[in-house]
């Protein structure tokens, strides 16, 4: 017998290249309805390969009669499924209706009052309320069959619909938080009027992905870089219920992870019955790296240096008959690196295990039972697998560790001398209840850097000339943007304090107040 499949019958989300197209379709997985994004243009196949019930159409920056914007496939129009439109998908299902659109002498950005008409639509969502608009603009002459379903002050058709052919559009953006009832618009979308069950969930998931784990793997083991962090740790917990002993976890120490961390994950993956070997390689990271202060060749040695390891012991394990690899890939780096068109200026060189070299990847078939996942729904997972919250809740820390927070040339004493102020910080912030590992973290991320400046103090009778310790702490959601924490002054000076007074090696605190942009969250 084969298992129901748990993606068909979703959602797929058309990508017309709005910045909100991944939170469209994580909107539409919290409802519990499975959603997948696509370009606008990929193939009919595709677009159907998991049955979806309906379509949603992105927004997106262009303007539809401009040379080159994104067209409607006329195919999804004949498939007699629900479609939804909004914004720039809004005015591309008009345009392919032959309906008019055009430029608003108002445009309309931020919050509107949106007063709807009463439909299907619109069903538990009260006659007036707040909608996020963002949009140039607008429909002035909708296809024949379509009625208004809802105005706003600039927009005669905030929303339009053909009910009898189950097309929707909406000017707005239902799947912002700035949207008061948007979640419930979609959810009329999507389960009344698709018809979509609601059987997406993490439960549900797990048991697909160990089924698909056993299929792909047979009576294979499988060889998994675990991290420490949440994809790694949860993709070796999912494997592990899948194949059990045949997982083998490896834990690789650059020497630049942060205080007892290398315990913490032995203590958690090291007992029971899994495999898991802790490689101590950071000799093999601090030699390479000595004398080097480039913040760009730090990052390269880095990565070059893991990879190196990994993939000696990778060939190890493969002469032993190993020929699975896994992975803790998530959707939005399949998304991103599927749809990424625009070419964008390196700003760092993010180390980044997925790049395999070839010649591993051709010994070894790789297993990402995470792929379809986005990193919300990786710590719902985490959840159910019983894994603790520590480890899911956890902060991001990134691949290269201590070595891009020690500006300069990386010593063993100076990453000693961090990893101490480091855990103070940290532990203040956790007294302070700032680090709470639940979904309402108050800061996103909060580290020491150590800075190769020499400043004079005096301690006792004595002079000092010692180093300098920036603390930084971001609120943020996406870490594309993020802005410095308004801490309070009493954290902060107790922080200062206990960072002087007991980490020897640093006589001065900084606190840092820059926003990215224009600063970037790590220092370098
Ligand atoms: P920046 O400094 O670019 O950082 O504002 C944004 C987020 O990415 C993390 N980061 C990295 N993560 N490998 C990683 O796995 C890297 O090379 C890397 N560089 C930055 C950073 O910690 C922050 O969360």
């Amino acid at each position: 017998m084969t298992a129901p499949d748990l993606r068909s019958g979703g959602i797929a989300v058309l990508d017309f290249g709005s910045q909100y197209t991944q939170l469209i379709a994580r909107r539409v997985r919290e409802l519990g309805v499975y959603a997948e994004v696509f370009p606008f243009d990929a193939p009919l196949e595709k677009i159907n390969q998991h049955s979806p019930k309906g379509y949603i159409l992105s927004g997106g920056p262009n303007s539809i009669y401009e040379d080159g914007a994104p067209q409607l496939q006329p195919a999804l129009l004949t498939s007699g499924s629900p479609i939804l439109g909004l914004c720039y998908g809004m005015q591309a299902l008009t345009y392919s209706l032959g309906g008019t659109v055009a430029g608003s002498t108002h445009r309309e950005y931020g919050r509107a009052d949106l007063t709807h008409h009463g439909s299907r639509l619109f069903t538990d969502v009260p006659e007036t309320s707040h909608v996020w608009m963002s949009h140039g603009d607008r429909i002035e002459q909708p296809p024949s069959g379509f009625t208004p379903l809802a105005v706003s002050e600039n927009s005669p058709y905030a929303a339009m619909g053909d009910e009898s052919r189950g097309l929707y559009g909406v000017q707005f953006h239902p799947e912002v938080v700035h949207t008061a009832y948007g979640a419930q618009i979609l959810k009329n979308f999507v389960v009344d009027l698709c018809g979509c069950a609601e059987k997406w969930n993490a439960g549900a998931f797990i048991d697909d992905a160990v089924e698909k784990i056993r299929t792909q793997v047979g009576e294979g083991r499988v060889l998994l870089a675990l991290s420490g962090g949440v994809d790694s740790s949860v993709a070796a917990a999912l494997l592990q219920k899948a194949i059990g002993d045949r997982l083998m976890c490896v834990f690789v120490d650059t020497g630049m992870m942060r205080l007892n961390e290398p315990e913490q994950v032995a203590t958690v993956f090291g007992q029971g019955d899994m495999h898991f070997t802790a490689l101590n390689a950071s000799e093999e990271f601090l030699s390479a790296l000595a004398g080097i202060s480039d913040p760009e060749s730090k990052r390269k040695i880095i990565g070059k240096t893991f990879i190196d390891l990994f993939t000696r012991y990778a060939s190890e394990q493969a002469g032993a008959g190993v020929k699975f690899l896994g992975q803790g890939t998530i959707y939005p780096d399949v998304i991103e690196s599927a749809h990424s068109s625009k070419v964008s200026k390196v700003i760092k060189s993010h180390h980044n295990v997925g790049g395999l070299p070839p010649d591993l990847a051709d010994k070894f078939s790789l297993v990402e039972p995470l792929r379809d996942l986005f990193k919300d729904e990786v710590r719902r997972v985490g959840e159910a697998l019983g894994l603790p919250g520590t480890l899911i809740w956890r902060q991001p820390f990134p691949g290269p560790g201590l070595g891009i927070r020690c500006p300069g040339e990386i010593t063993w004493e100076r990453l000693e001398t961090l990893r101490q102020a480091d855990a103070i910080f940290i532990e203040e912030l956790e007294k302070a209840g700032l680090m709470r590992y639940d979904s309402t973290q108050l800061t996103a991320q909060c580290f020491v850097v150590l800075l190769p400046v020499k400043s004079v103090g005096v301690m006792g009778d004595n002079r000092t000339y010692e180093e300098v310790a920036a603390l930084r702490a971001v609120v943020t959601d996406d870490f594309m943007t993020a802005d410095w924490a308004r801490l309070d002054y009493n954290l902060l000076a107790r922080v200062s304090n206990r960072i002087v007074n007991e980490v020897k090696g640093i006589n001065r605190v900084l606190y840092d107040i820059t926003s990215k942009p224009p600063a970037t969250i790590e220092w370098e």
